[in-house]
């Protein structure tokens, strides 16, 4: 499904124009320009004014607001496409209809850590401001390189005897520790996932070989110690990546 048009504002970014037009007969292949359809009220708010110069500026390529048949397609409806920006609790997908080089160029920009912190940088002059897309998606994005079933064998193992590790398992776990969904559910949960084994409590009772240091001998580890190897460290950032978010409502909290 298509955005119905009369919900999209047609107007072009003339200051951006620069008497260069999209000539009939150009090619998706190196195109600089693209089309992009944005709902009314991200038209209204002014943040594509303010970033598509900026993206303009970065890549000598060039968007035009459009309607009806585009490149590229910003919408509220999450529907096959990646989240790009926040607003209100609302989550602004974007979709490529095509292979259009330039509206590929803007989704990766926009995307990427730069493109992201323009989006949080702009001040509407009315309205909530727009945030940083759920990260959670935009690391799903990334290849995130490792084995899923051995990062489910491990947590299995090693992780469960404190968290829940994905939502239909309710018999491991204990209540005050947060479950692998709700922290799956946090925007930076793969930091959190890259780095476990140096966030308290688990440097006191666990290794991961080559890589942590070694327990303090005049403190050694009061449960039974955990090594892992590089690999099933690895390994648990895949799986944490393919642990449904749990649906933390609007308060997003970590205890
Ligand atoms: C002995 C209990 C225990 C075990 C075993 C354990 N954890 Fe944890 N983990 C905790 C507790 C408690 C916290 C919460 C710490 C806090 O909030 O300060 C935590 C927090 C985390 C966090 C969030 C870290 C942060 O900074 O927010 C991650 C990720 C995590 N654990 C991953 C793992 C993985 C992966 C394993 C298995 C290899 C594991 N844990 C094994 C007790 C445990």
């Amino acid at each position: 499904m298509t955005a119905t048009p009369g919900l999209i504002l047609f107007f072009v970014l003339t200051a951006l124009g620069a008497g260069v037009g999209v000539t009939a007969g150009a090619k998706a292949e190196e195109a600089r320009h693209f089309r992009l359809s944005v709902p009314p009220e991200v038209a209204e708010s002014g943040v594509m004014a303010y970033l598509l110069p900026r993206f303009a500026l970065k890549t000598g390529r060039r968007a035009e607001l459009a309607g009806g048949a585009a490149d590229a397609v910003l919408s509220a409806e999450a529907a096959g496409g990646v989240p790009v920006m926040v607003r209100d609790g609302t989550v602004y997908v974007l979709r490529l209809t095509g292979a259009n080089d330039a509206a590929r160029r803007f989704s990766d920009w926009l995307r990427s850590d730069v493109g992201q912190r323009t989006v949080a940088a702009y001040r509407p002059p009315q309205g909530a401001p727009f945030g940083r897309a759920p990260k959670v998606e935009a690391t799903a994005a990334r290849v995130i390189e490792g084995n899923v079933a051995l990062g489910r064998a491990v947590a299995e193992r090693h992780c469960a005897r404190c968290h829940r590790t994905h939502d239909r398992d309710s018999s491991s776990g204990i209540g005050s520790t947060p479950s692998f969904p709700a922290l799956r559910a946090l925007p930076d949960w793969s930091v959190r996932f890259e780095a476990f084994f140096v966030r308290n409590p688990h440097p006191a009772f666990l290794r991961v070989e080559g890589i942590s240091p070694p327990f303090d001998p005049a403190s050694p580890p009061a449960i039974l110690p955990v090594a892992l190897t590089p690999d099933e460290a690895e390994a648990l950032l895949a799986y944490a990546a393919s642990v449904a978010p749990a649906d933390l409502g609007a308060q997003i909290e970590h205890q």
